[in-house]
């Protein structure tokens, strides 16, 4: 069979995992894919940085391998939001089905993106985007799509979760934790998108789309992050029996008849006897609750390169599959178009 060619946008962290996997993995892959799945190019700035994958497979000419005829999937972990953001929306608009772990991009532009696959008929993936190597987004746009799901709420950020966690733990100061975290390489390269907030924010925002069926972006997000958050206030938080964790909240609100949303991301301080306050390190562990379904919940490593290489991977498996049987995954459904509630009045 003809194989499913890949173009791998970025090398990093994710990125040579991604690349490692689709080698030692060839076999099974195209096993469970029924096509050989082909590493077509990978684009890096500077490929003798790059020894670990096949120096033939580097180049610097990502706007060529991007629109090259023999590329049917892009896999796209460079982050950010240009030039990002163009290449894909290119890929998308030739049709070639598009992976990305870039939550920054989705909740930003994701609509955009959605509008360019939705034309071309291209298929858009992103699980690896929020909660790393938790199956969190497939069972919420596929499993329960005919539930009506009224909350999303967890941890969704690995490097708070550790530094918050390791400051409970060990009585230790703020600072010393993050580069403690930075070192382990859970932080993003700019660790204020974590500790800000930003990047718990994007996923909510990713959550609350795909949840309610409505269209919310990182700016409609109320934040607040963890830099204020001092060793006191964990050591106060303990004598009360409590632990400071940074949740992303996501709620289905019902007043006077009107429907909105509330989507929020900020320290909370929650009774240790709660299932998320024994939640440590880099783990991530969310709750969704919907009407027929009731509670779920959902619990594993939200960061980290291997992590978060196999969620891309299992998109990966999905589209080659969708182009070997000619069809595509679930359609973006933002079709609610419900209010989201200001901040302050969740
Ligand atoms: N920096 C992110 C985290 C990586 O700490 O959760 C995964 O998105």
């Amino acid at each position: 069979t003809k194989p499913v060619r890949v173009a791998l946008l970025g090398c990093g962290t994710v990125g040579s995992e991604v690349a490692r996997l689709l080698h030692e993995q060839a076999d099974d892959l195209a096993a469970r894919v029924g096509a050989p799945v082909e590493l077509a190019g990978i684009a890096v700035r500077r490929p003798n940085r790059h020894r670990d994958v096949p120096a033939d497979l580097l180049t610097t000419d990502v706007d060529g391998l991007v629109t090259d005829d023999g590329v049917d999937v892009v896999v796209e972990v460079i982050g950010g939001i240009e030039p990002t953001r163009t290449l894909l929306l290119k890929a998308l608009s030739a049709g070639r089905s598009v992976v990305t772990a870039n939550k920054a991009l989705l909740a930003e532009c994701g609509a955009e993106l959605f509008a360019a696959a939705d034309a071309s008929g291209a298929d858009l993936y992103f699980e690896a985007a929020v909660a790393g190597a938790i199956p969190l987004l497939r069972p919420l746009r596929e499993s329960l799509a005919g539930d009506r799901i009224t909350r999303v709420m967890g941890i969704v950020n690995g490097t708070t979760n550790y530094i918050l966690s390791a400051m409970d733990a060990t009585g230790a100061a703020y600072g010393e934790t993050l580069d403690e975290a930075t070192r382990l390489g859970y932080a993003e390269a700019d660790p204020t998108a974590d500790v800000d907030g930003y990047d718990a924010a994007s996923k909510a925002a990713i959550l609350a789309s795909l949840a309610f069926h409505t269209r919310v972006t990182s700016a409609d997000v109320h934040r607040e992050g963890i830099a204020g958050i001092t060793a006191a206030d964990v050591a106060a938080a303990r004598a009360l029996g409590r632990t400071v964790k940074l949740l992303a909240i996501c709620e289905r609100v019902t007043e006077n008849g009107e429907e909105s949303v509330s989507v929020r991301v900020h320290p909370a301080m929650i009774p240790r006897s709660h299932p998320l306050a024994g939640v440590g390190g880099a783990f991530n562990a969310v709750f969704v609750e919907a009407e027929a379904a009731g509670q779920l919940m959902f619990y594993g490593q939200g960061a980290g390169g291997a992590p978060t290489a196999s969620a891309v991977l299992g998109d990966l498996v999905a589209v080659a599959r969708n182009r070997v049987v000619g069809g595509r995954g679930p359609r973006e459904s933002a079709y609610a178009d419900l209010p989201v509630r200001p901040m302050g009045e969740a």
